[in-house]
């Protein structure tokens, strides 16, 4: 079955590694992932957005989540990844998601404490993990855009009084990362997860890590990232995959045949982050 994702992530941070947790939208991207962690042996967190539970129904991520759960021998998490809406949270609770996301980061501290505090008294109660940002994380992230100039890093006594009056259980504070590909190295504020991490002994979570050079993300795992996500680098790797068999075969028309490299680029792109995170074996 699903587990929450609350105690591997606590495991994670307590020892000093970190959880990749990937965005999928296909059932063969889900299976990538799977076969990444069953393969390195290493805890999992599949997540989807709210565009892909929009896409595919949340039923059939969960069920599809669940099968891949009772057939693994790593444990495996799944997440709503960015949730504004509480009644798509629920929903996804019902149909089986073992953690959720409500990112109320564009709104004002008090409000986002309201409305984490909703979230975190439903969900704790089923048993599942809650997420909450702080701060704004730049970039695109489906229906979700910051630009470069409203992103705002977390202060670090702002989060620890949000996880005091929340008791959420997993933090994203915003310490210069971004969503998508960046044009150059991120900016990250290193001192700041230092501070934050000092401050608050939740595990911390990474967003936007697609494109993060591999020591600026051991940096932050050192310093207390407990999971990093990951989302665009593994649609580049699965769509140009596909793209490479109908560049070589157009007449190719059979989906059991171009999703298999497909596949395998996925699962290897996964691999290489769990491998930055540091999670391999940890299952
Ligand atoms: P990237 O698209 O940069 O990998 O960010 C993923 C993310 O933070 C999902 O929440
Ligand atoms: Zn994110
Ligand atoms: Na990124």
């Amino acid at each position: 079955p699903l587990v929450s994702s609350t105690p591997m992530l606590q495991e994670a941070r307590a020892n000093g590694y970190c959880i990749g947790a990937f965005n999928v939208h296909t059932l063969e991207m889900l299976q990538a992932v799977v076969e990444a962690a069953e393969e390195t042996q290493s805890p999992l967190i599949i997540q989807s957005t709210v565009g892909t539970v929009k896409h595919l129904g949340p039923e059939y991520i969960a069920a599809a989540a669940t099968v891949a759960s009772n057939l693994s021998s790593v444990p495996i998490a799944l997440h709503l990844d960015h949730c504004t809406d509480f009644d798509l949270i629920v929903r996804c609770i019902r149909a089986g998601y073992t953690s959720v996301m409500i990112d109320a980061s564009k709104f004002p501290f008090e409000e986002n404490v309201r409305q984490t505090l909703k979230v975190v008294e439903v969900a704790k109660a089923a048993g599942v993990n809650i997420e909450a940002e702080l701060g704004k994380v730049g970039g695109v992230e489906d229906d979700i855009v910051v630009a470069e100039h409203e992103a705002l890093m977390a202060d670090p006594d702002e989060c620890a009084k949000f996880v005091e009056l929340t008791g959420v259980p997993t933090l994203a504070p915003a310490i210069g990362t971004a969503h998508g590909i960046y044009k150059g190295e991120p900016k990250i504020d290193f001192d700041r997860i230092k501070r934050i991490a000092d401050k608050v002994d939740v595990p911390l979570v990474l967003h936007g890590g697609s494109g993060i050079p591999e020591e600026q993300v051991k940096r932050c795992v050192s310093l207390g990232m407990a999971k990093m996500n990951v989302a665009t680098e593994l649609r580049i790797v699965f769509s140009d995959a596909i793209k490479a068999v109908f560049a070589a075969n157009p007449e190719e028309n059979d989906p059991r045949s171009y999703m298999v490299p497909a596949k395998k680029a996925l699962k290897e792109a996964a691999i290489e982050k769990m491998r930055l995170c540091g999670c391999i074996g940890k299952a």
